[in-house]
């Protein structure tokens, strides 16, 4: 019987944000296809027993408790990787927060509500934790020869009306820094690469579904895009192998949308199904 090759076998990968949704999902498939994985994320118990479920699974994965915004802890994380495992082929910089503040759901403009606290915190995690892991990781990547940086951005970084504004802001910053690190890592062989999901029912989002299945409206959860549906953590972590392997090794300072095809098209009123 022939032995499974998995699309990352001998690769050494970091993923933030894995003790839920795409973070989590995503470490346990670059495991199953090979990874050796450090997960990242500031919540310890949660990520310890995601890491215990990938050895269960025969995976190889440590659990490393950072906050991605610490530029400190960052270095640590790389260390980390570097130490455990021997280098680092992978990073996937997905940890994030939506920062929504429920108090203004209800308000008319809330922009004019925000403070420039709300704004800090989201990008503090958002966009300055994925430069974090850039400027930490790309380094060992260089002296290796190459390597894969994934950043997850959003559907609300590339057009409004998909989350609040700093939410917003700091995914478009988010695809802006990869195209802008795709460039300056010319010639290294690092590739950096952002997705940007549509709706997917993880952690962040649980509030929303929350509330559909509550009011009995849940049918009509992801009815904007054409395959009238969410997505699922995996679906994302999907498109993430496909970044982090090899297969994908001419793609570079792209921000590619896994949204079911909501960013395709303007808004329009479909015949219903
Ligand atoms: N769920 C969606 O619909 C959706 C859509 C577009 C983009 N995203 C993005 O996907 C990424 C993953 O989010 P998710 O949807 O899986 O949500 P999630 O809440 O399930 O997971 C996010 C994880 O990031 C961790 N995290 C937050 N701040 C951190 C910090 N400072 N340091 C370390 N870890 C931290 C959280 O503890 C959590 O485990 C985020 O960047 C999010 O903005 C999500």
């Amino acid at each position: 019987m022939l032995a499974r090759v998995g699309v990352l076998d001998g690769k050494r990968a970091i993923v933030t944000g894995a003790a839920s949704g795409i973070g989590r999902a995503s470490a346990a498939l670059f495991a199953r296809e090979g990874a050796q994985v450090v997960a990242v994320d500031i919540e310890k118990a949660a990520l310890e027993a995601n890491v215990a479920e990938i050895e269960r699974a025969g995976g190889v994965a440590c659990a490393h408790a950072a906050d991605v915004a610490e530029e400190d802890a960052m270095r640590s994380v790389v260390e980390r990787c570097v130490d455990r495992f021997g280098g680092v082929d992978v990073l996937f910089a997905n940890a994030g927060t939506s920062g929504a503040r429920l108090d203004l759901l209800q308000a008319r403009f809330p922009i004019l509500e925000l403070e420039a606290k709300d704004w800090r915190a989201v990008l503090n995690v958002n966009l300055i934790g994925a430069f974090l892991g850039i400027k930490h990781a790309a380094p060992v990547m260089i002296e290796q020869g190459g390597g894969s940086i994934i950043c997850t951005a959003s559907v609300a970084g590339l057009r409004a009306n998909a989350g609040p504004a700093p939410y917003s802001a700091s995914k478009a910053g988010v695809v802006s820094l990869v195209q802008t690190a795709a460039w300056q890592l010319s010639g290294t062989g690092v590739r950096v690469n952002a997705i940007c999901p549509g709706l997917i029912e993880t952690g962040m989002t649980r509030p929303i579904f929350d509330l559909a299945r509550a009011r009995g409206s849940e049918g009509r959860i992801g009815q904007l895009n054409p395959l009238r549906r969410a997505g699922q953590p995996e679906e994302i972590a999907q498109a993430a192998l496909f970044l982090a392997g090899d297969a994908s090794s001419y793609l570079n300072g792209q921000a590619i949308a896994v949204d079911g095809g909501l960013s395709s098209g303007h808004p329009t009123t479909l015949p219903r199904a």
